[in-house]
């Protein structure tokens, strides 16, 4: 996107926003790619079956909108939310659950969504306690994984873009509980 002719770039998320942007890491166009790429594979691999998806707030539930409006299938959807960083940047490996799902998911198919996975520690969590609700199969979808700061084993199943050990904001990502609403995610400026 370019300068509008008053010198102001809408794609950095205009002067609200202009004094924490530092690098923007992937723009909206970037991102709808992304999630036009996932619904479609989503949609190949769960034709003809049932689909549970479930998104984990807050940091998912602008990717979850955008996300589900590219599956092409008669999806039922949830959510579930889980304490996550707090005030600090750094994961505490404590996970609490705030809010459970609305419903049973004995015999459905469960694809869960976030934001980013990080560590893991939210996503082996999730997977352990809800695996004993007896799932027909639970899987992971996240818009972004920091392989690179993994401290369990846990498989993302559906990537929408890799990065490094960044601390990123923004398309619901949010930084000391603000920004998520910036339309596309950048790295702070600290
Ligand atoms: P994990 O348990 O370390 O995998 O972290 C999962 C949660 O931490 C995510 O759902 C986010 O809420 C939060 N998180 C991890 N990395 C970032 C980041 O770069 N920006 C904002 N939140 C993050
Ligand atoms: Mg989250």
């Amino acid at each position: 996107m370019s300068e509008c002719s008053d010198g102001k770039r809408p794609d950095r998320g205009g002067e609200w926003a202009s004094d924490v942007v530092g690098e923007v890491l992937l723009s909206a166009d970037q991102i709808a790619e992304a999630v036009k790429r996932l619904g479609a594979e989503i949609t190949r691999d769960y034709a003809g079956q049932d689909l549970l998806v479930v998104g984990v707030l807050r940091g998912a539930s602008m990717f979850m909108a955008d996300l589900i409006r590219s599956i092409e299938l008669p999806i039922e959807i949830d959510f579930m939310s889980v304490s996550s960083y707090g005030q600090a940047t750094k994961s505490s490996g404590v996970v609490r659950i705030m809010k459970d799902l609305a419903s049973s998911i004995d015999g459905k198919n469960v694809l869960m969504i976030e934001d980013v996975v990080d560590t893991g520690l939210t996503w082996a969590y999730l997977k352990h306690i809800l695996e004993l609700r007896n799932p027909k199969s639970i899987k992971m979808c996240s818009l972004l994984d920091k392989p690179v700061m993994r401290k369990t084993d846990v498989v993302v199943d559906y990537v929408g873009i890799t990065i490094g050990d960044q601390f990123v904001v923004g398309y619901g990502l949010d930084w000391k509980d603000k920004y998520r609403n910036l339309p596309f995610v950048m790295v702070p400026k600290r």
